[in-house]
């Protein structure tokens, strides 16, 4: 079983490589920077040595580059999970931010996970079978000050993800709505927060895994995942 992650040479997207991993999917992995990538690369084939693991570095928040990624990982076949995983976490308000703020936070955060999973979409209705997980956030949910261009780019994933379920029921791809509030990653570096308040990168891999074993008749559509004591 072929697994795509996006972002995945860090954060969240790492821990869901590495809960696939260690139960025997091969993965096709991408980020920009290509040195923590075809590091990640290099520890998981160490670790599990019997599946594939290839990496590639894309700028997904370039349209030809997201398109180019999704070519390369079908030139390896059939893909059954995809993830759409890469983000960037820009924290601002409305009135303020710089004007290229929203168009990179858009590029980067909703049209990287639109061009892509059009590439993607074809060879899994053809097969009827595929399950794709977007990575949209509380900030998806609720307004927030200094919610600024990175909340309305995740709403806006949200309606894609929103839409793309409708969509697919008739040709059995599953579609779920990933919505986790804070998760101790490099977003998160250089703030004071205390890693303990907030949830692990894990967490929300674990819960990813488990959503994607139901049998074929069953979809998690949404999984909204909080810190214990609720959002910062
Ligand atoms: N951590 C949280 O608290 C939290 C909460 C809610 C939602 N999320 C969402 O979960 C996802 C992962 O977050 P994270 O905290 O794990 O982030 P992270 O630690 O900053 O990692 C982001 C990953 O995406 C890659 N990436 C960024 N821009 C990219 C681009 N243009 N093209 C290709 N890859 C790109 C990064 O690598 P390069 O920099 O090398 O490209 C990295 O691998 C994001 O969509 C984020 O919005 C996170």
């Amino acid at each position: 079983m072929n697994v795509i992650i996006t972002g995945a040479s860090k954060g969240i997207g790492k821990a869901v490589a590495e809960i696939f991993a260690a139960n025997g999917y091969n993965l096709f992995l991408c980020s920009r920077g290509e040195v923590a990538l075809y590091k990640t690369m290099e520890e998981l084939l160490t670790k599990y040595p019997h599946i594939v693991v290839k990496a590639k570095p894309f700028d997904l928040s370039i349209k030809d580059q997201a398109k180019e990624f999704g070519e390369w990982c079908l030139g390896y076949g059939q893909p059954h999970i995809l993830i759409n995983n890469a983000g960037l976490f820009e924290p601002g308000s409305v009135y303020n931010e710089p004007e290229a703020v929203l168009e990179n936070q858009m590029a980067v955060n909703l049209y990287s996970a639109y061009h892509l999973t059009r590439m993607l979409l074809p060879p899994m209705m053809e097969k009827k079978k595929g399950h794709i997980f977007n990575l949209c956030s509380i900030a998806s949910l609720n307004a927030y000050e200094n919610g600024g261009a990175y909340s309305i780019s995740k709403f806006a994933l949200y309606g894609f993800s929103k839409n793309l379920r409708e969509e697919m029921k008739p040709y059995g791809i599953k579609v779920t709505h990933v919505i986790p509030g804070a998760a101790y990653t490099d977003s998160w570096s250089g703030s004071n927060i205390d890693p303990k308040r907030i949830m692990e990168a894990e967490d929300v891999a674990k819960m990813i895994f488990a959503a994607s074993q139901l049998s074929p008749q069953a979809c998690v559509e949404e999984l909204v995942i909080r810190p214990e004591l609720g959002d910062l």
